[in-house]
């Protein structure tokens, strides 16, 4: 394929076959559920892993977009810092001006831009999946029901304005017009502004082997060194990143429009680790290709013998990772009776592709011997709530899959 940045040939790394949409849960067994062929390619010059074929986004993010950050309090506890963060920034950074401005790209439910609103600066949400958008609006956070892009850019700043600070969370890495995207920030972003967004990180996807992270939304795995290229184009310079542990290992990074910029020692150093660990050399690809390949065929395996063994196995978190795991590992409901998750507008659906029931957590301690941990980012928090239950937690993750 042509690399959506740089229009350079790349070269196909890993192939998935068949795939439904991560969030496409389904009412009931239907005939003409929607299907793509998900593989995906590097541009290793810059460490950006990429989807060859990308569904319709109308088709992803619409009125019954089932992910609400809400539903995590790690997420809720994570986007609160986030609010402060940003609002020290403003106090710090921009306390001459009177007219601070922040607008976030992806706002989903509005847990982060709240706790803004509540303390009177003025926020921008955009979100084009009208059912999360609405819990927003909710809470008193104004939204745009739109995609971002530069044409809406240009219509923010004509009925609004510029802003102090752009920020998004797992947004970025779904848009599929990257260049488009970092002209859309640069003209948003006044003269001394920042942006500020955070995406699972290419680093920590190559390390884990957590090759659930590449689904139908998520175009991009992006690395710092793809980052500083890709925006750079646009005016926009990488500063600053910070490593964090939401979605199994993210990046969050720190732009601004100031050509008299210094970088970080942190990022300096995180260059020279993406180069070691090698994010720019192709063979660490293909590597990640075998690790990928034999981790699927050891956790079928592994959920095949419990089965023999007569052991009753529930998935717990019906995440859109775990319909990249259990599609790609052909794992369907005669290895997994059900799988729990809070998400109410989950609850009684089918997932995607496999078709396993989607239940109440509250199902969950009685049932399982065994439970396969899909929501393994957030392992901490479940460990936690779920220390009554004495069976065994598994993950499809390669490490894990070693013993
Ligand atoms: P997440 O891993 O953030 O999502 P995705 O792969 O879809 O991006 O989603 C967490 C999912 O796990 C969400 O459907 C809610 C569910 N969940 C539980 O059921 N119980 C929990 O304790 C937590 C933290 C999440």
């Amino acid at each position: 394929m042509k690399c959506r940045f740089s229009a350079k040939e790349i070269p196909t790394i890993l192939d998935f076959g068949k795939m439904p949409l991560g969030n496409g849960f389904l009412d009931s067994q239907v005939d003409d559920e929607y299907f793509f062929n998900m593989s995906v390619a590097v541009n290793h010059d810059i460490g950006l892993i990429q989807l060859e074929e990308q569904p319709d986004p109308s088709k992803m993010f619409h009125q019954e977009y089932a992910f609400f950050t809400r539903t995590s309090n790690f997420m809720v506890e994570h986007f609160k810092n986030v609010s402060d963060e940003i609002f020290s920034l403003l106090n710090e950074s921009y306390s001459s001006d009177n007219s601070k401005y922040v607008v976030e790209i992806g706002s989903n439910d509005g847990v982060m831009l709240e706790s803004l609103v509540k303390k009177n600066i003025k926020c921008l949400g955009v979100e084009p999946s009208k059912n999360v958008s609405a819990v927003s609006k909710k809470y008193g956070v104004e939204t745009y029901e739109k995609f971002f892009s530069y044409d809406v850019s240009k219509e923010i700043i004509s009925k609004h304005q510029q802003a102090n600070i752009i920020y998004a969370a797992n947004v970025f890495c779904h848009i599929p017009d990257i260049n488009d995207l970092a002209k859309a920030c640069a003209n948003l972003l006044k003269d001394k502004g920042m942006l500020i967004f955070e995406d699972p990180y290419l680093g920590d996807v190559l390390n884990k082997i957590s090759y659930d992270q590449i689904y139908d939304e998520h175009v991009y795995l992006f690395s710092c060194h793809s980052i500083k290229n890709i925006f750079a184009k646009y005016g926009l310079n990488l500063i600053d990143c910070k490593n964090l542990t939401t979605h199994g290992g993210s990046m969050r990074y720190y732009l601004v429009k100031d050509s008299q910029f210094t970088e970080s020692n942190h990022l300096i150093n995180t260059f020279k680790n993406e180069i070691s660990n090698g994010l720019l050399d192709l063979n660490s690809y293909k590597e990640f290709a075998r690790k990928c390949d034999f981790a699927r065929k050891k956790f079928k395996e592994r959920l095949e013998l419990y089965k023999s063994n007569k052991l009753k196995i529930v998935g717990y978190g019906a995440t859109s990772k775990s319909t990249a795991i259990l599609n790609y590992c052909d794992v369907g409901c005669e290895l997994i009776d059900f799988i729990v998750d809070t998400t109410p507008i989950k609850q009684g659906k089918l997932t995607p592709g496999k078709h396993i029931p989607v239940k109440d957590y509250a199902n969950f301690i009685p049932h399982p011997d065994v439970s396969a941990l899909f929501a393994w980012n957030h392992k901490k928090e479940i460990l936690q709530k779920e220390n009554n239950f004495k069976g065994k937690w598994i993950t499809h993750l390669y490490n894990d899959l070693l013993d």
